[in-house]
């Protein structure tokens, strides 16, 4: 059954149900059911490491707004060295898809709200958990104008001030801080009018959002040597993968036998150490996509600036995605 009220303040609308049971059960607003597995989180932001300086706007991996509804799910996560045990926001299809996080400051105005619309797309249960996105931005409120975006999930709420420090320049220092990953509509909403009103001016709210947005990908044709016999074949790999070990999980044939190690002289795989260059490639098309050569690499590969060391390099660099071309076994080829 679907409920549906409206509230105004900071705005929302909610739609819920009911129905609940032992695990992280919701009933989301089209009367579905759905049950989380209990899982353990991969890394669910673009902090990854390898990845080089976003130089993309992250915006056009956003998932479209009609997908988010039903990718977003709950998970319960034990505890690790990474975080407290807890239910946090995930990527139903975490394969492609992954869960941002941002940090995003709203100025206050006094006896205004922030303007942010939510939508509660799973719920109903007694513990008031859930899942609440942002529906909807009101037009010239506090919100307007700011990174806030449609199918975004509140994961915390900041509230600072700004106070003037013995130099006489301002400084913002935190007031309250309240945790709302994984809270229904009412529990969010509760946790929004918790917060002091505004008082006057350089008051900002600080949410954390949770944003989905697909995984960037890099098309790579492989070519091989022509006394290889082997038809050129494309693989797709996601940004920040390490070039040499996606290929062989791909089943690409790497070693050149050709190469002789940097270090000894002699032949064999050193195992991604970057001496043996058993796993150089040759890069024809798309080299912008990779991450910049080392030193050791610079070196080694003096005499093939085309050439790179496939245990060394990340494709998809700084986020971006795009088409490659790249020869397998470049020692192989005539030229
Ligand atoms: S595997 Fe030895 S240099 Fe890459």
């Amino acid at each position: 059954m679907v409920n549906q009220s409206r509230m105004l303040i900071s705005s929302l609308w909610i739609a819920g149900a009911a129905a609940f049971s032992n695990d992280v059960v919701f009933h989301n607003r089209r009367g579905q059911t759905y049950q989380n597995t209990r899982s353990f989180l991969a890394s669910s932001t673009s902090s990854q490491t390898d990845l080089g300086d976003t130089i993309v706007d992250m915006n056009k991996y956003n998932l479209p707004l009609e997908e988010v509804a039903n990718e977003w799910t709950a998970n319960v996560v034990a505890e690790s060295s990474l975080r407290e045990a807890g239910i946090y926001l995930g990527a139903k299809n975490d394969k492609s898809v992954y869960v941002d996080t941002l940090a995003v400051g709203i100025p206050r105005r006094v006896g205004e709200g922030l303007g942010i619309q939510l939508l509660e797309i799973a719920g109903g249960r007694e513990d008031g958990l859930g899942i609440t996105v942002v529906d909807g931005i009101v037009e010239g409120s506090c919100a307007d104008g700011t990174e806030v975006l449609a199918g975004d999930s509140i994961a915390a709420v900041t509230l600072r001030k700004s106070k003037k420090g013995s130099d006489g320049l301002s400084d913002f220092e935190q007031v309250d801080s309240i945790a709302t990953e994984c809270f229904g509509y009412d529990k969010t909403v509760e946790a929004l009018m918790s917060l002091p009103p505004p008082e006057g001016e350089g008051e900002v709210i600080v949410l954390t959002l949770k944003r989905l947005r697909r995984k960037p990908k890099v098309t790579v044709k492989l070519q091989y040597p022509p006394q290889q016999n082997e038809p050129d074949a494309t693989i797709e790999l996601f940004a920040g993968e390490n070039l040499r070990r996606a290929m062989l999980v791909r089943g690409v044939k790497l070693n050149d036998p050709l190469s002789l190690r940097f270090d000894s002289g002699g032949t064999g795989n050193c195992g991604a150490d970057g001496t043996c260059a058993t796993c150089v490639v040759g890069v024809l098309q798309g080299d912008d996509l990779l991450s910049p050569k080392g030193q050791q690499e610079e070196q080694i590969l003096k005499k093939n600036p085309r050439w790179r060391m496939a245990c060394k390099t990340v494709v998809g660099y700084g986020q971006q995605e795009g088409d490659m071309t790249i020869r397998v076994n470049p020692r192989q080829w005539d030229n």
